[in-house]
């Protein structure tokens, strides 16, 4: 039937046909394929739709403004991504885990490759800025063992929600950021300062379609983690304080019931002797749950 089109005519009842069958020839299947199904749901879209020429083109140059605005540090498409949700399903679709493992969420853009690996119980936190934390937990496989030699990368925002690498002079180098190695317990430890909730960048095009969405570009207070163990699938996540205003309006969607961790504030000064903070401190603990490698 598709073939039937190759050579058609355009008309507005058959449009989707018609392209798909000009890229029958397509010297990648999965693109013909990844293009067909984009091609139907788009003329889909539009035929419901129905814009204007005005409207047609002011999406366009959404699409141009988003590009442009990209640059070495800043990914606007990402950005749209995330916002409309698609970022988290494509996570969700290429992480389904076997129950008891760990759930994933999004990367996100404040990630950096060369954090310092620090021994373990290390107080990330370079400037003493806001509230002390103890964070803590372990390491496991799907049976409950622990995973000795697990890496833990750990990075999150600054009691005023700014990552180190947002305020350049302002924050340390590093801040706020590091990786640690588990022994035989598989257990982790470290400290930090309690996280606040921010805002995703949006003094871009993506920010100002949440603002004419009616939408916040918050994201609620949270701790990103990458665990890695040998012979077991790496996981990106994050765990989230349950308390936060945004933790259940998240502008990127990325907060899941299971990664919802206790913010248990302590004001026991033996407690926070042994964690080597000063109380009242902030203990979150919270335990990795990796999946075995497919085979
Ligand atoms: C983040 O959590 O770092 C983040 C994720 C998605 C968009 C912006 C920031
Ligand atoms: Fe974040």
């Amino acid at each position: 039937m598709t073939d039937d089109h190759e050579h058609g005519y355009f008309t507005e009842a058959n449009s989707a046909e018609v392209v798909v069958a000009r890229n029958k020839n397509a010297k990648d299947q999965r693109l013909g394929q990844v293009m067909e199904v984009i091609t139907r749901k788009l003329h889909e879209a539009v035929k419901e739709i129905e814009p204007t020429q005005e409207e047609w083109f002011e999406a366009i140059m959404f699409l141009t403004r988003t590009g442009q605005i990209c640059n070495e540090w800043r990914q606007e498409y990402i950005l749209l991504s995330d916002v409309l949700g698609v970022s988290m399903l494509v996570d969700a679709i290429n992480n389904r885990k076997p129950s008891g493992a760990s759930e994933s969420t999004v990367l996100g853009p404040f990630h950096v490759a060369d954090a310092p690996e620090l021994p373990m119980g290390s107080n990330i936190c370079l400037d003493q800025k806001g509230e002390p934390m103890f964070v803590h937990g372990r390491i496991l496989d799907t049976e409950g063992k622990p995973i000795a030699g697990a890496k833990i990368d750990v990075w999150q925002a600054n009691d005023e929600g700014f990552y180190d690498v947002q305020q350049k002079g302002i924050q340390p180098d590093f801040n706020l950021r590091g990786v640690f190695r588990t022994g035989a317990d598989g257990r982790y430890w470290f400290r930090g300062a309690k996280p606040k909730y921010y805002p995703i960048p949006d003094d871009g095009p993506v920010g100002k379609l949440l603002g004419a969405l009616g939408r916040h570009p918050y994201r609620p207070a949270h701790l990103h983690y990458i665990v890695e163990g040998e012979g077991f699938e790496a996981l990106t996540t994050h765990i989230f304080d349950p308390d936060d205003p945004y933790i259940d309006t998240d502008a990127v969607f990325g907060v899941k019931q299971s990664l919802l961790a206790e913010f248990r504030k302590v004001e026991d000064a033996d407690a926070a002797a042994k964690a080597k903070v000063a109380a009242p401190f902030y203990d979150v603990e919270f335990d990795f749950v990796l999946s075995r490698k497919k085979k």
